[in-house]
């Protein structure tokens, strides 16, 4: 993995879409999910990284001097990079040998039960040094460009103590200083009982409230608090703990909320005014009325249900047609989603979800740049935004949604710099 500074103007040229998302400077509801703002033929021009311009080829190439460096798109259509507003990347081992068992009929739950899940990968993850489990992540990061992404929010999650959580978001926010993607950091502390506190669970939520989130706060490691809402994991009553001492501490808020029951995740989401709510595959009809009420932005994650072997998806439809401003994103991570690709998600929202491809673009790109506080320079092609653009080996973009299973970008750049695959 590499990236070169290419030169300090480009220009791309014979692009047959430029999907800009230009539009209102905010995230977008209701039919706005279906205007990609496309321009068809198109071109743009680049400067020191930042987009200067979007239009036709006949506006973009005075623009053009000996020095710019021109780039023929080939006919291909040219997007934002995907935005992934959840993801927990940083994590030792694999859970291939449950990927096996469930092959055989064996319920996440039941693993999980029997020492498995969440804490598998815990004592995994508390056993690599800080050098070796962030040269793993490595690879992570460079399959998250090559699928488009060129921001991701990244949860820890996995460490359950001050030390190893502290060590997740330190390796965190070294990818962000030393690879090409941009990452967003979330303190997920609230991811799982750890063991050694199963009967004493009291404790933990205790620790979380006056040490992990104060040294959080203080080596300004996250941006965002997050907790998993579940009545088997964490109790609607002890998220409230959780979520109302972060804001205290400065944090934005997140939520996984009711993922795999309905146990009052989106209503408490509501209460306390989070950015975000996300899974919410049982949310009822009043939870996404609450959710709407109190502008919240639902994160759904087509990936886990469809690896869990479920059908429950997310009521999507439903949600836009509430308007809330939706949000899709992979969740990568080794037990419920082992996938880092958005095109693979499109493909989902659009098969089970009932999604368009142009919604489910706006969903990936945009609006989630919004719900990670970046809307003002990422998620869209328009002046002044950070040039984080990637030219698509396809004529169209529900490409992206119809032909599944394939790597569908040919060239990446963030801020305007290439990203040289590995
Ligand atoms: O988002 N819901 C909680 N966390 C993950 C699962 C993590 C794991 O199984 O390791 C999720 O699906
Ligand atoms: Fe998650």
């Amino acid at each position: 993995m590499s990236s070169e500074n290419e030169s300090k103007t480009l220009a791309i040229l014979e692009c047959s879409q430029v999907v800009t998302l230009a539009g209102p400077a905010r995230p977008r509801v209701g039919p706005e999910l279906n205007e990609l703002g496309i321009i068809a033929p198109g071109a743009l021009f680049v400067r020191n990284g930042l987009i200067e311009r979007v239009g036709t080829a006949a506006e973009i190439e005075p623009l053009i001097d000996q020095d710019t460096t021109v780039l023929d798109a080939g006919g291909r259509a040219v997007l934002p990079g995907f935005v992934d507003a959840h993801t927990h990347p940083v994590f030792g081992g694999s859970r291939v040998d449950e990927f096996q068992q469930r092959s055989k009929g064996a319920t996440y739950e039941q693993i999980a039960a029997h020492g498995g899940g969440i804490q598998s990968t815990v004592n995994a993850t508390r056993a690599m040094d800080e050098e070796f489990l962030l040269y793993t992540c490595v690879r992570y990061v460079d399959w998250f460009l090559r699928s488009g992404t060129t921001t991701i929010e990244a949860k820890s999650g996995y460490g359950l103590s001050l030390e190893d959580e502290l060590k997740i978001l330190r390796i965190i926010k070294q990818l962000g200083e030393n690879t090409p993607l941009r990452f967003v950091p979330t303190f997920l502390g609230a991811h799982s009982i750890p063991f050694e506190y199963r009967s004493r669970r009291d404790q933990y939520v205790s620790l979380i409230i006056e040490e992990m989130l104060p040294e959080v706060a203080n080596q300004k490691l996250a941006e965002f608090c997050d907790v998993f809402c579940e009545e088997k994991v964490f109790t609607t009553d002890e998220s409230w703990r959780i979520l109302s001492a972060a804001r205290c501490y400065g944090f934005g808020l997140r939520m996984h909320a009711d993922q795999l029951s309905l146990s009052g995740g989106a209503q408490l989401a509501a209460e306390l005014g989070t950015v975000t709510a996300d899974h919410l595959e049982h949310t009822d009809a009043a939870g996404i009325a609450a959710l709407k009420q109190a502008n919240v932005q639902p994160v759904l994650l087509p990936g886990s249900v469809y690896a869990l072997g479920s059908s429950r998806y997310p009521a999507a439809r439903e949600m836009i047609d509430a308007g809330l401003a939706v949000v899709l994103a992979t969740d990568f991570n080794p037990g419920s989603s082992p996938t880092p690709s958005i095109p693979m998600i499109l493909s989902l929202a659009s098969t089970h979800m009932k999604m368009t491809p142009a919604e489910g673009i706006t969903a990936a790109t945009i609006n989630a740049a919004y719900s990670l506080n970046r809307g003002h320079e990422i998620g869209s092609l328009e002046p002044g935004k950070i040039a984080d653009v990637v030219i698509h080996d396809c004529g169209d973009y529900r490409d992206l949604a119809y032909f599944f299973g394939i790597e569908h970008p040919s060239s990446v750049y963030v801020r305007g710099n290439l990203f040289n695959r590995g």
